[in-house]
């Protein structure tokens, strides 16, 4: 049994809702699982934790800079646990952007940051169109129209593999404490 963190940066709140279902697989596997919003409680410790989750979406390219900041901060604590790192896009709906190694925000969130995630993940997020502001149902439209998804504004999307989540809930589970310095 270990005591899990996942810390989440969420907008809409479809990636605390990815993280609730992670939250569910892992205490079926008898975790402890504590979840911590980013945006909210971005100084709270992380040394009680044996593994650590960050997971975050993406809105117009970038994920937030909460993400950056929290990481940059908790950086040692984070490379001496079990540590992972997911990203939450609509990009990723694609087959051919679904991969760490192949979607775009992944790749350069990695090169922009100084932590090397034991695990990675890319996870298909949500388009909810009648719960955005005009402006951000036209941007969100737009990105969409020229990725070739569907556009219309009164309906929701939801691109998100359950299964896949699950999975990664059991990588993150059976993660290894074995370089653990503490
Ligand atoms: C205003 C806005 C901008 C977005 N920009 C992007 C984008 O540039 N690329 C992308 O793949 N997804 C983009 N998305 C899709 C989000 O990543 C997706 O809706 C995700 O599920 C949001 O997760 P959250 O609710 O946790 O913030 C955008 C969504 C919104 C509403």
């Amino acid at each position: 049994m270990s005591e899990i963190l996942i810390a989440y940066s969420t907008t809409d709140g479809h990636t605390r809702e990815i993280c609730q279902r992670l939250r569910q697989g892992l205490e079926q596997l008898g975790h402890r699982v504590t979840l911590l919003s980013i945006d909210d409680e971005p100084d709270v410790g992380l040394d009680r934790y044996d593994k650590i989750v960050v997971g975050a979406s993406i809105r117009y390219g970038k994920h937030s800079k909460q993400v950056y900041r929290f990481i940059e901060k908790n950086l040692k604590v984070l490379e001496r646990k079990p540590n992972a790192f997911f990203s939450v896009n609509v990009v990723a709906r694609k087959p051919e952007k679904s991969t760490p190694e192949t979607n775009p925000y992944l790749r350069k969130f990695l090169q922009q940051i100084q932590w090397h995630p034991q695990e990675l993940a890319v996870f298909a997020g949500k388009v909810d169109y009648p719960r955005y502001r005009f402006w951000d149902r036209q941007m969100i439209r737009m990105i969409m129209w020229m990725t070739k998804g569907p556009t219309d504004p009164g309906a929701v999307y939801e691109f998100t593999d359950w299964q896949q989540v699950e999975a990664f809930g059991h990588l993150v589970g059976g993660m290894e404490s074995g370089n653990e310095t503490r």
